[in-house]
């Protein structure tokens, strides 16, 4: 791969992403008018969730199992191999586990958080064991506290602050993470867990460097480290982008250097290899038999674990587009387009920009709604309701309540605005940017949201919820105003 394809400058020197495919299966989009749009957050309970496609314009959600295929990946699934057992879609898919990952055992899973449930159920043995990562994500943290586990987040205190400019604000606090480990005894601790591209503090990157040290305090203390690799091709990304040591470095070798640095590595394949699916692999056979009796069991036989063998055959072409920095710069380039033309309108952002989705601080848009009120929540229903744009809400409703039942509020309050991989176009990044920047100027019309229904797990995925006030009635107004009659 030509390295200098990844950015292509303009003559006139502007700084825009440039589309490195042509699209050549094209999906049509629904932009329904406002007052049906205001409807659809009634009947989904303010909840972007509870959506459904046909009231969505841009769906940016997630990434997860959004992002497009590419014509190897969809032809590839055309010689699937179906079988129970001894598949040879599987065969596939392990030859390039081993490839681009490095790791000779692979077991498959149906998705990402098949695997954290596999892996908190094998390791955390003893209640009140802890687990020391730099962030949590959703899936994970549930998974550990439902088998008696705790965490520990360890990250620099630089990751908190929201308009930064540190390249890596997803790496591991060294200190703290030796600090812990002498406190709370490595017996009690069943695992190190490092995320790439830490998702819920805005898909920001650790570097290889950071990894080296946590990886030389496991072995001081005798401890594995768990990767979660969902988005290790953009965290590759951003260390060619940002670390110095690595700028002449290929996506294999970096990928490579930091799947070496860990004991067990799982992902979801939603997101890394743009398909469905999931897996575990490591290089010891030890960790191999300690997980294999939990394929059969919760999964599908060891040859699927759950997923089609079109979607295997699928994940293993997509792994291997993993090692090429064209397909994987796209989604961090649009994200860093959209995060600087709001930045440059004083729109709080999550910065330096990540990877995933730009990440929008409401914190600060809507500091005139309390916390208690669910700030993300409200700006995401908000934003929708302007726009028939979907993102996710990232804070506390995200968060889960304490073994006492109490709220439990998020270190930040994100509305997430995903990019997945070759979806959208950059006019329609621009109509995000143009529809953010009003809703920023009328950001005071913007109320709080309060749970009518709550789940007691996971509560974002399908709570319900409602305005606290007729302040969505009250926006559409201004919209309609200043729109006239453009949707
Ligand atoms: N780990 C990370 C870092 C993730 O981002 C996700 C999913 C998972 C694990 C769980 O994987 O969905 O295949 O079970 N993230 C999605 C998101 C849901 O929208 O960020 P899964």
């Amino acid at each position: 791969m030509n390295k200098k394809a990844v950015h292509i400058k303009f003559y006139g020197g502007e700084n825009i992403p440039l589309e490195l495919h042509k699209v050549r299966v094209v999906q049509k989009l629904n932009l329904v008018p406002v007052e049906r749009r205001l409807e659809a957050l009634y009947e989904s309970g303010f909840n972007t969730f509870r959506l459904t496609t046909n009231d969505v314009f841009l769906d940016m959600l997630t990434d997860s199992g959004t992002n497009a295929m590419s014509d190897m990946q969809l032809s590839a699934m055309m010689h699937a191999d179906d079988a129970y057992a001894g598949s040879q879609s599987f065969f596939r898919l392990q030859k390039a586990v081993e490839d681009v990952l490095r790791k000779k055992y692979f077991l498959p899973v149906h998705q990402g958080r098949a695997a954290e449930n596999i892996i908190a159920n094998a390791y955390i043995r003893k209640k009140g064991d802890l687990i020391p990562m730099n962030y949590h994500f959703t899936t994970a943290l549930a998974h550990i506290t439902q088998y008696g586990g705790r965490i520990v987040e360890l990250l620099y205190d630089e990751a908190y602050n929201i308009s930064s400019c540190h390249p890596f604000k997803g790496n591991m606090n060294i200190e703290k993470l030796e600090a812990v480990i002498k406190e709370t005894g490595k017996e009690n601790i069943p695992f190190i867990r490092m995320e790439a591209s830490t998702n819920l503090i805005g898909g920001q990157p650790f570097s290889v460097q950071n990894l080296r040290e946590v990886r030389g305090i496991a072995d001081r203390y005798g401890l594995r480290i768990v990767l979660d690799a969902s988005l290790l091709g953009e965290n590759a990304y951003l260390v060619i982008q940002r670390e110095p040591e690595f700028a002449d470095a290929s996506m294999a070798d970096v990928i490579s250097t930091i799947t070496g640095l860990c004991d067990i590595i799982y992902f979801s394949a939603r997101k890394l290899s743009s398909s469905r699916g999931g897996g575990i692999c490591t290089n010891e056979l030890t960790i191999y038999r300690e997980l294999e009796a939990f394929i059969p069991l919760f999964e599908g036989f060891l040859t699927y674990g759950g997923i089609s063998v079109r979607e295997i055959e699928a994940m293993a072409v997509g792994l291997y587009e993993t090692l090429d920095e064209t397909m994987i710069c796209q989604s961090p380039q649009y994200i860093a387009y959209l995060v600087n033309a709001l930045t440059a309108k004083d729109i709080p952002m999550v910065t330096p920009p990540g990877v995933l989705g730009a990440h929008a601080d409401a914190k600060r848009i809507c500091e005139h709604i309390p916390q208690s009120q669910y700030q993300a929540g409200a700006l995401a229903t908000a934003f929708y309701l302007i726009s028939g744009v979907r993102g996710m809400e990232r804070g506390s409703i995200s968060n889960q309540r304490d073994e006492n039942g109490n709220e439990t509020y998020a270190d930040m309050e994100l509305l997430r605005l995903a990019v997945p991989r070759r979806v959208f176009t950059l006019s329609q990044v621009k109509y995000v940017e143009d529809r953010m920047i009003w809703l920023y100027e009328n950001r005071l019309l913007i109320g709080g949201l309060k749970f009518v229904y709550e789940p007691p797990v996971l509560r974002f995925f399908m709570g319900g919820l409602e305005p606290v006030s007729d302040w969505a009635e009250k926006l559409m107004a201004k919209f309609k105003e200043d729109f006239g009659n453009s949707l």
